[in-house]
């Protein structure tokens, strides 16, 4: 589809530390659709962070944020975007389907390795203030994998090509 603007929204689910934020970005760049990211929008609402969030008020409090963020992404007539998504947003089942009702639903990977080094050293994952976070991926994940994939149009694994291959890739399959 090159030069053919895509009609819909492109949606980056997957685990924390995936990569959803920087191959959001690069889609934004090759696609020109404006990248937005739930977590950032709920945080730009609240005036506080995701992790100030959880500490405040907990974490079914900061789950209803983020599904009325994404019931008023999901608006009638709204601009196409690339939408970024936290890795958690797939746990309930309402957001599941307005996910897969909002576009082209793409589910990034990683191993656990991987995921394990990127959330050390970048943003704050309140979930992973744990003895052993190593535990804690793998619990969640064994958890949420059936939600991503039930979610998902494609499964992309990040490791091993750069951000701008799997961006194209990625276009190449909506
Ligand atoms: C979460 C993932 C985070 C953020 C919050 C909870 C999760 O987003 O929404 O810390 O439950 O997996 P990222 O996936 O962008 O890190």
């Amino acid at each position: 589809n090159a030069g053919e603007p895509l009609p819909k929204n492109i949606i980056l689910i997957g685990f924390m530390g995936c990569g959803k934020s920087t191959i959001g970005r690069k889609l934004e760049h090759l696609l020109g659709y404006p990248l937005v990211d739930t977590d950032e929008l709920i945080e730009q609402k609240t005036g506080l962070s995701v992790a100030e969030i959880f500490a405040k008020r907990g974490e079914e409090y900061f789950r209803n944020l983020e599904a009325a963020m994404l019931h008023e992404l999901a608006a009638p007539n709204a601009p196409r975007r690339i939408i970024s998504t936290g890795g958690g947003i797939i746990t309930r089942k309402r957001n599941r389907s307005l996910l897969k009702h909002l576009g082209y639903v793409v589910w990034l990977q990683a191993p656990v390795d991987v995921i394990l080094e990127r959330t050390g050293r970048n943003r704050d994952r309140p979930l992973l203030h744990t003895e052993n976070p190593r535990e804690k991926i793998e619990a969640l994940l064994t958890e949420r994998k059936p939600m991503y994939a039930a979610t998902s149009d494609i499964e992309v694994e990040t490791i091993g090509l750069d951000a701008g291959e799997i961006a194209c890739g990625i276009l190449e399959s909506a």
